[in-house]
C-alpha cells in the first residue's frame, strides 16, 4: 500500500497530465487522445486482425502491446488502457459484442425489470482477470517512460444506452422513451452499471493506474433537467465512492454535446471535464470556474485537413486557454480511423513546443 501511494506521488512530481489533472503548473502542456489505440494504426491492424475485439481485449500480451502503441509513436503524456466501455457487462454475461465499424451489438437488449438479473455484481480478479494483468503488464512498462496509465469505464447512462437501444442509435428513443416511463426501473439499470463502473474502474486503479475517465459519451442527448434528475445521483455515487477508495488517483468525466451539462459534469464530482469541441475552451473555463481541469478539445474531423490548418487550429485550442494550469490537450472525440498518423505525431510536438507569453 505504503510503496503504491510513494510511487503515486513520485510519479505526480514527474507526470505533465497528473499535474494538469490537479490544476498544477507543467512547463509543457500535456497531451493525449481519446481512442489513440486504434484503426489509424497501421501496427494496430496488423496485430488486430479480424475476430472480436473482445477477444484481443482477453488477451493481455497483445492488449499491452496494442496500448503502448501510439505511446511510443506519438509521445504522449499518458496511455489509455485498450479495453472497451463494454467489458464488464460483457464479462458478466449479458450478451455483447462488439462489430467492427459498428460498434457494440446486444442480442437480448434490457426491456424490462425482469432483465435485471442479468446484471449481477462484477467480481473483477475472477471476471475480468485479463484485464488486470493487461494493467499490471502496463504499470511496469510504463514505469520506465514514466507515462502513467488511465482506468476506464462507461458511465451509467451511456452503458444503459446501449443495453436498451440494443446497438448504436442516433435518436436513444428507446432509452429515453424508457427513462420517462419507468423512471423506477431505469434509475435501477443505472445503479447496477455504477457498481460496474465503480467495481472496474476500482480494481483498474488498484492494479497500478493512476488516474481514471468515466466516459459518458452519449448523455449530451439529455436535458439539463433530466441530467439532474436521472444521471447525476448516480454518476455522483461513481466519483464519491472512487475518490474514497483511491484519493489520489484524479478522475476525468467526458461526454460529447455537453455544452450545457458542463457544469453538472463537474458537479458528479470530476477532477477534469473533458470537452467536446463545440464549447470554445474560453467559454467552458467561464461555465466551470477555476477549480477543476478541462481536457480537449480539437475537432477530430480537422485532423483530415493539411498540416497548415490543423496547426492553426490547435494554435487556437490552447491560445483559448490562456496558460491556466490545469488543461490536457486531447481531440473533442475519439480519433477518426481515416486519420493521419503523421499528422497526430506532429500535433502532439506543437503541443509540447507551445508556450504563453510570460
Ligand atoms: O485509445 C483508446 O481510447 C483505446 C481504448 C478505447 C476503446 N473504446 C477501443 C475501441 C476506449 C476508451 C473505448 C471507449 C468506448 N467504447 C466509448 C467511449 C469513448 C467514445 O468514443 O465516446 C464508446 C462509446 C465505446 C463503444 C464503441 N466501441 C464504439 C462506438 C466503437 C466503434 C465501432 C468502430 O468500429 O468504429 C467501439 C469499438 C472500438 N473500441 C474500437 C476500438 C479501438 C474499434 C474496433 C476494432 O478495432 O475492431
Amino acid at each position: 500500500m505504503l510503496a503504491k501511494s510513494m510511487l503515486t506521488k513520485s510519479m505526480l512530481a514527474k507526470s505533465a497530465f497528473l499535474r494538469a489533472c490537479r490544476c498544477l503548473p507543467t512547463e509543457q502542456v500535456p497531451v493525449w487522445f481519446m481512442r489513440q489505440a486504434g484503426r489509424s494504426l497501421p501496427e494496430y491492424r496488423e496485430l488486430r486482425g479480424e475476430g472480436s475485439m473482445l477477444e484481443t481485449i482477453a488477451c493481455p500480451e497483445v492488449a499491452t502491446e496494442i496500448t503502448l502503441q501510439p505511446v511510443r509513436r506519438y509521445g504522449v503524456d499518458a496511455a489509455i488502457l485498450y479495453s472497451d466501455i463494454m467489458v464488464p457487462v460483457h464479462a458478466i454475461g449479458f450478451g455483447v459484442d462488439i462489430v467492427p465499424g459498428v460498434g457494440p451489438v446486444v442480442a437480448q437488449p434490457f426491456r424490462t425489470a425482469k432483465d435485471l438479473q442479468r446484471l449481477r455484481p462484477l467480481e473483477p480478479t475472477e471476471d475480468t482477470s485479463y484485464v488486470l494483468q493487461t494493467v499490471t503488464n502496463l504499470v511496469a512498462e510504463l514505469a520506465k517512460l514514466h507515462v502513467p496509465l488511465i482506468a476506464f469505464a462507461g458511465a451509467p447512462f451511456t452503458v444503459a444506452s446501449y443495453l436498451v437501444e440494443g446497438g448504436p442509435s442516433r435518436t436513444h428513443a428507446r432509452t429515453k422513451s424508457l427513462m420517462c416511463s419507468n423512471p423506477q426501473l431505469f434509475c435501477a439499470l443505472l445503479d447496477r452499471l455504477g457498481d460496474l463502473a465503480i467495481a472496474s474502474i476500482s480494481s483498474q486503479l488498484t492494479a497500478g493506474a493512476s488516474a481514471f475517465q468515466l466516459f459518458d459519451s452519449w448523455v449530451g442527448t439529455l436535458t439539463v433537467d433530466q441530467y439532474r434528475r436521472f444521471v447525476l445521483p448516480t454518476s455522483k455515487r461513481v466519483f464519491a465512492e472512487l475518490k474514497q477508495q483511491h484519493l489520489d488517483a484524479p478522475g476525468i468525466h467526458f461526454g460529447v454535446g455537453t455544452g450545457e451539462l458542463l457544469s453538472l459534469l463537474a458537479a458528479a464530482g470530476a477532477d477534469v471535464v473533458g470537452v467536446d469541441w463545440r464549447v470554445q475552451l474560453n467559454d467552458a473555463r467561464q461555465r466551470l470556474g477555476n477549480n477543476v481541469a478541462v481536457q480537449g478539445n480539437l475537432d477530430p474531423a480537422l485532423l483530415l485537413a493539411e498540416w497548415p490548418v490543423v496547426a492553426k487550429q490547435a494554435t487556437d485550442v490552447l491560445a483559448r486557454n490562456k496558460g491556466q494550469p490545469g488543461h490536457i490537450f486531447n481531440l473533442g472525440h475519439g480519433v477518426l480511423p481515416e486519420t493521419d498518423p503523421a499528422i497526430l505525431e506532429q500535433l502532439v510536438g506543437l503541443v509540447h513546443g507551445y508556450r504563453y507569453a510570460p
